[in-house]
């Protein structure tokens, strides 16, 4: 009789336990945010004793993080960090990703700028030859959600105001986030380095400059390990 395949869920499990090998005991980690991450910080608790603290992503990940006894610093107590973990909506073959499903792209951004290396958990629906399928999110102040919507038009894309309980998505920076389809993201530096420019964006979900070095991707047959 075959092994049953594992659940997506299983593969999330599989990979936030396999970064563990990555947290440097007695120094401070970088924790993203999302349901792949909540793996990854269920797994931590194993080594609360072992380490410093975690600088974190989200207002999400820092309650989780405190409720199982792991000490949280401020971004701006840490200089650098040796090593952040975050997950991804999706991740290429150079380790550029699009990020910013849970609406929490810019402090993601963040702490992985202040990173040495990035660690990616994913799942295999992840991986993707080019980026651009999966609604790139980007985080706006409100005033210039139509002017960035019409700037994503005139790209070729469809943008629209992520809701929440029929009102717009407050993120914890107190911004709005809009989604965008039909994007050709064949260059994405370039193309994060374009739309960061742009008046009212605060943040792109496209991690080009803070992008991977490592992937650990759950499949069927176990985790793979990716390097960039
Ligand atoms: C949060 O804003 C995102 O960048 C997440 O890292 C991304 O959406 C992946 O989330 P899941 O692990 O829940 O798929």
């Amino acid at each position: 009789m075959s092994t049953p395949a594992l659940s997506q869920d299983e593969l999330k499990t599989l990979v936030g336990q396999a970064a563990l090998q990555y947290v440097v005991p007695g120094e401070v980690v970088g924790v993203g945010t999302g349901s792949t991450v909540n793996k990854f910080i269920d797994a931590l608790a194993s080594m609360k004793d072992q380490i410093k603290g975690a600088v974190s992503s989200s207002e999400a990940s820092t309650q989780r993080l405190k409720a199982l006894g792991i000490a949280v610093l401020q971004a701006d107590e840490v200089p650098e960090l040796s090593v952040y973990i975050d997950g991804a909506d999706e991740i290429d073959h150079h380790g550029h990703m699009v990020k910013g499903g849970g609406a929490a792209l810019t402090r993601e951004k963040i702490v992985a700028a202040q990173s040495k290396r990035f660690v990616c958990i994913a799942d295999e629906s992840k991986w993707v030859e080019h980026l651009g399928a999966f609604p790139l999110p980007v985080e706006v102040i409100p005033m210039a959600t139509a002017r960035v919507i019409r700037q994503f038009a005139a790209m070729g894309g469809s943008a629209k105001v992520r809701q929440k309980d029929g009102q717009p998505l407050v993120t914890d920076n107190g911004q709005h986030i809009v989604d965008v389809i039909g994007l050709n993201i064949t260059d994405p530096l370039a193309f994060e380095n374009q739309v960061s420019q742009w008046p009212g964006v605060v943040t792109v979900g496209v991690f080009a400059h803070q992008k991977a070095q490592v992937c650990l991707l759950g499949t069927p047959t176990g985790v793979k390990t990716l390097v960039f």
